[in-house]
C-alpha cells in the first residue's frame, strides 16, 4: 500500500476525509464548464487521484457521468458502497496505481485535487499526458501541482514543478485560474508550508 509522505497510509488519510465539503477546485472546474445543455445526456468526469470520492459523488449528484481513478482499492470501495442506487450506473471506478496508468477515458471535466504531486518523477511525464489525452475540445481540467518550497519538495516518489514548468504542462490550453500558494498552513500530518499552484485550465474547443 502507498504510504503518505512518510507516516501514515492513505487508507487513513482518505478515509479520514468522509464527510468534508468538496474541494473548492471542484466549484472551480464546474464554474468554468458553466450550466450543462439540457439535453438528457449525462456529461464524463474524470476524477483522478479520487481518493474517498468526496468530489466524485458531487459530480454524481450534480448529474455527470463520472470515472473515479485511485491506485488504492479501499477508498475506492468505499465509494462504490456509499453511492445510491440510482447513480450506480453512471459511476466507473479505476483501481490503477500511477506506474500502470497509460490511458484515461476522456472526458468534459477532469479534476485532480492535491494528487498528481504524488505520482513518482518517472510516471509523471506519462501520466501528465494521459491527463492531457483525455481532455475533450472544450474540457477543463482543474488540479494542483506542487513548487519548490513545498515542505515535502525532495521526496523521490513526488513531483514538483516550478512555475515555469508547471506553465509548460499547460501549453496549449487556455489557463482560466492561476492561484500560486506559498505559506504555511495544516495538513493532515501537523503544520505544513505548502507552495501550490491551483490551476484551471481548459482545452479550446
Ligand atoms: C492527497 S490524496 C488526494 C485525494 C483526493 N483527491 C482529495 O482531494 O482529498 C492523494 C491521492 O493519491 C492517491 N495516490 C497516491 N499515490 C498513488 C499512486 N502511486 N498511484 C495512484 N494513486 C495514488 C492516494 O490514494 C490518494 O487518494
Amino acid at each position: 500500500m502507498a504510504r503518505v509522505p512518510h507516516d501514515i497510509s492513505w487508507d487513513e488519510y482518505n478515509a479520514a476525509q468522509a464527510g468534508r465539503e468538496p474541494r473548492a477546485s471542484l466549484a472551480a472546474a464546474l464554474a468554468a464548464v458553466g450550466p450543462l445543455p439540457d439535453d438528457g445526456e449525462p456529461r464524463v468526469a474524470l476524477d483522478v487521484g479520487c481518493g474517498e470520492g468526496i468530489e466524485v459523488s458531487a459530480l454524481l449528484d450534480a448529474g455527470w457521468e463520472v470515472h473515479a481513478v485511485d491506485g488504492e482499492a479501499a477508498p475506492l470501495r468505499r465509494l462504490a458502497e456509499r453511492v445510491p442506487a440510482t447513480q450506480r450506473e453512471r459511476l466507473h471506478v479505476h483501481h490503477l496505481a500511477y506506474a500502470d496508468l497509460v490511458a484515461l477515458p476522456e472526458a468534459d471535466l477532469v479534476h485532480a485535487s492535491y494528487s498528481l504531486p504524488y505520482c513518482p518523477p518517472a510516471h509523471f511525464p506519462r501520466v501528465w499526458a494521459a491527463v492531457r489525452a483525455a481532455l475533450r475540445p472544450g474540457a477543463v481540467l482543474a488540479c494542483q501541482l506542487f513548487g519548490p518550497h513545498d515542505d515535502a519538495y525532495g521526496d523521490p516518489e513526488m513531483t514538483f514543478h516550478t512555475a515555469e514548468g508547471a506553465r509548460a504542462l499547460l501549453a496549449g490550453l487556455d489557463v482560466v485560474d492561476w492561484t500560486e500558494e506559498d505559506a504555511d498552513g495544516q495538513s493532515y500530518t501537523g503544520p505544513k508550508h505548502w507552495h501550490v499552484f491551483h490551476v484551471v485550465a481548459r482545452r479550446p474547443a
